[in-house]
Parts: structure tokens; C-alpha cells; sequence
């Protein structure tokens, strides 16, 4: 059966890449894989950089997905529209470093006809709608107290080679997932509101990854308060309601509003992702301390996502970039590294490659 896409570049192909290679290959013929660490792959052939890909071949990827290490991704991008203008390329989430943004923003708008987005697979996750549409079942007008923890011990990761975000630290992860269902649970005006304010910051620092975890405490003026939480060093400390198989990420988000209190545990038999109980999902309501509903969603919303970037990529109107939370981490990101200065017990060390940079 003919495929709807002949030929799609991976640059990258570690934990992401691999996976946009299996998502997509119902969808492609063939795949160019660019990455020095693969260079052994008899299977796959990769090329060690963007540049070793020759011109024709270059030429005939319809879309490139750039799912490099943060710190490589503007880079990368850079080079693909230098060498095809009107590319479609897909850059995995965060989209670049702090003093990137306006460098890849210009980008932009000098390759015009290229087409570019960012994966946040969270804005379509079928867990977190039902949540925001439980919300206005229950008439809900006034919203308590917001938590969400999104934690994972990313030692055993790190120890076994996977990229370390020492720009953003535990900010590079999951704290991106996390805005992305904040922006849904809150009004556009709220949402607004909140990026634009302080918020009360308990950090770890760490001497290799900048941050390496992160508790955030913000009170709206609506009176809403917002508690968010990353670790990576595998302490979990908002309450699962659900036990875990084998944990590997405690992802949990809970909504206060008076008696009523709607919690959700995203994915806990995780290591089953693509083979059993796919993207399982655990959504409950309480009212006044007893259970009303108890449902599983079963949403495999990251495949699906990522597909629907790939089509979004060839509409006459592709949608615009959102830019909003990457600025709430890169503040937040400012805020952190001012407290760093002020607390030389916690102080990191000079990280090579970064420090004098431009941010
Ligand atoms: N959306 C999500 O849920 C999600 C999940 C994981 C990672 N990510 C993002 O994906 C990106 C990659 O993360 P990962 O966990 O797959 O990392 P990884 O360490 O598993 O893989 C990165 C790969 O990129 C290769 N690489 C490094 N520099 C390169 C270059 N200049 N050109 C080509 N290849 C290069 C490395 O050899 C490695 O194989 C990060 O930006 C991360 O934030 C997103």
C-alpha cells in the first residue's frame, strides 16, 4: 500500500528519535537518520551530521524532525532551512535555549515558507480534556487549588548516556508538559495573568544539571493557587491514588474546587507504553471525600499528536507557534539563576559551553 510520505529525516535519534521513527513508520517509506552515536547502525545507515547528507538526498526529505539534545536543536534547524527553504521540520519541545528565541523566531520569518512546530503532545491529551470538561459538567466557577507533579528519577538514564539539560535543568523536562495542562485548565486571561507573575520558588540545585527539582507555589489574584512540582531524583511527593507497577514517572494532577476534588494519574504502567496497556490513564472525582466516579482512558496521544503535527505541517494554514511557555520557563529559569547568585551554599559550578554565554 502506497504511504502518504516517501522520505522523513530524524536528526537525533536517541529516546525521541526512535520513537518519531516508530510513530511515523506506517506513515514513510523511508527515513534519513543524522547521528553521530548511531553511525554503527548497519540497519539504518545514519549520517553523522546534517552536512554528510548529500544535496539530492537532502532535497527529497519532505520533513525533517529535530530530536537532538535542547542545546542542538536552533543549530540543527539552522542548517536544514540554510539547505531547503521550504522544508517542513517538527523540533521536539523545548525549542531552543534561553538566548535562542529571537534568533529562531528571525528564522522564521526569513524562511517564510518553511514550516515549523513545536511537539507538545499535552494539548491533546484525552485524560487532561476530560478533566477540563468535568470542570464545566460540575459547574465549576472557581477553582481552589491546581497541583500537578510530573517527576522521574532520570538518574538511571543519565547514567546510561541519555542527555543532560544543563541550560534548563529539571525546567528542560517535564515542566514543559506541565504548563502546556496548566494553559487548559486556566481562562486565556488567567493563563496571561499567571505567566506574568512571581511565584515562590524552592529549588535544588545541582552541580551537573542546574536545578534538580523544582517546587513552584503561585496564588492567582482570582485566589487560585497553583502548586507545581518536578523532581529527578526520583522523590515523589503529590499523592498517586492509583499503585504503580514498576515506577518510572509519577505524573499526577489534581483540581480543588470547594467539596469537590478531581485527580488524575497519567500513565502509571508506563513501561507497557508500546506494548500492552497503551497511554492507561486514571481519572477520579471526589465529592466531600467520597468517590463519584472512577474511569481509564486509554489514549495513546503522543503517536496521535505527533501524526496530526505531521499533517498540520501541509495546511494551507499551518497553526502559529506558541511561545508562551517556553517564556514562563525561561522567567522562571532568570528567577532561579538570581537565587542561585544568592545562595553560594547551593551555587552551581562554571558549566563548560555555557557560561559566558549570551543569556
Ligand atoms: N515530548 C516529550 O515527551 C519528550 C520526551 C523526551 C525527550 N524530549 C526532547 O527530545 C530531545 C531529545 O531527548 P532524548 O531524551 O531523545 O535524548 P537522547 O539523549 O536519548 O537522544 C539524543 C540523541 O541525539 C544525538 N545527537 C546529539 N547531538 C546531535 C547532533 N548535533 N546531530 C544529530 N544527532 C545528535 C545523540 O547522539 C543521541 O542519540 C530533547 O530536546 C528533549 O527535551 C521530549
Amino acid at each position: 500500500m502506497k504511504k502518504d510520505f516517501a522520505l522523513i529525516g530524524i536528526v537525533g535519534c536517541g529516546k525521541m528519535g526512535r520513537i518519531y521513527r516508530q510513530v511515523f513508520d506506517p506513515l514513510c517509506d523511508r527515513f534519513v537518520i543524522v547521528d553521530p552515536r548511531a553511525a554503527d547502525d548497519r540497519e539504518t545507515r545514519p549520517y553523522a551530521t546534517l552536512d554528510d547528507v548529500p544535496g539530492d538526498l537532502f532535497n527529497r526529505v519532505q520533513v525533517w524532525c529535530i530530536c537532538t539534545p535542547t542545546e542542538n536543536h536552533f543549530k540543527s534547524l539552522e542548517t536544514i532551512l540554510s539547505r531547503n527553504p521550504r522544508v517542513r521540520v517538527i523540533v521536539e519541545k523545548p525549542a531552543c535555549l534561553s538566548f535562542e528565541v529571537d534568533s529562531f523566531q528571525a528564522l522564521l520569518k526569513k524562511y517564510r515558507e518553511a514550516r515549523v512546530l513545536i511537539n507538545r503532545q499535552y494539548a491533546d491529551s484525552r485524560a487532561v480534556r476530560e478533566m477540563v470538561s468535568a470542570l464545566t459538567r460540575y459547574d465549576v466557577e472557581h477553582i481552589d487549588l491546581i497541583r500537578m507533579e510530573f517527576s522521574k528519577d532520570r538518574r538511571p538514564d543519565i547514567d546510561a548516556g541519555r542527555f543532560v539539560d544543563s541550560h534548563f535543568g529539571v525546567l528542560g523536562y517535564e515542566w514543559s508538559h506541565i504548563l502546556t495542562i496548566i494553559q487548559q485548565l486556566l481562562s486565556k486571561d488567567e493563563w496571561a495573568t499567571y505567566r506574568d507573575m512571581p511565584s515562590d520558588l524552592q529549588a535544588t540545585f545541582d552541580q551537573v544539571q542546574f536545578v534538580s527539582e523544582l517546587e513552584e507555589r503561585t496564588v492567582l489574584p482570582s485566589e487560585t493557587k497553583i502548586e507545581l512540582r518536578s523532581s529527578m531524583r526520583g522523590k515523589y511527593e503529590f499523592n498517586s491514588f492509583m499503585p504503580y507497577d514498576q515506577l518510572i514517572c509519577h505524573r499526577y494532577i489534581e483540581v480543588t474546587a470547594g467539596a469537590l476534588r478531581f485527580r488524575l494519574q497519567l500513565e502509571p504502567r508506563d513501561e507497557t507504553r508500546f506494548t500492552g496497556r497503551l497511554f492507561e490513564n486514571h481519572f477520579r472525582i471526589e465529592d466531600g471525600g467520597d468517590v463519584v466516579h472512577d474511569s481509564t482512558i486509554l489514549d495513546p496521544f503522543l503517536p496521535r499528536f505527533l501524526q496530526l503535527t505531521l499533517k498540520q505541517l501541509f495546511l494551507p494554514e499551518c497553526p502559529p507557534l506558541d511561545w508562551t511557555p517556553l517564556e514562563r520557563i525561561i522567567s522562571t529559569r532568570n528567577s532561579l539563576r538570581s537565587h542561585e547568585h544568592h545562595q553560594p551554599d547551593l551555587v552551581s559550578p562554571a558549566k563548560p559551553g555555557l557560561e559566558g554565554g549570551p543569556d
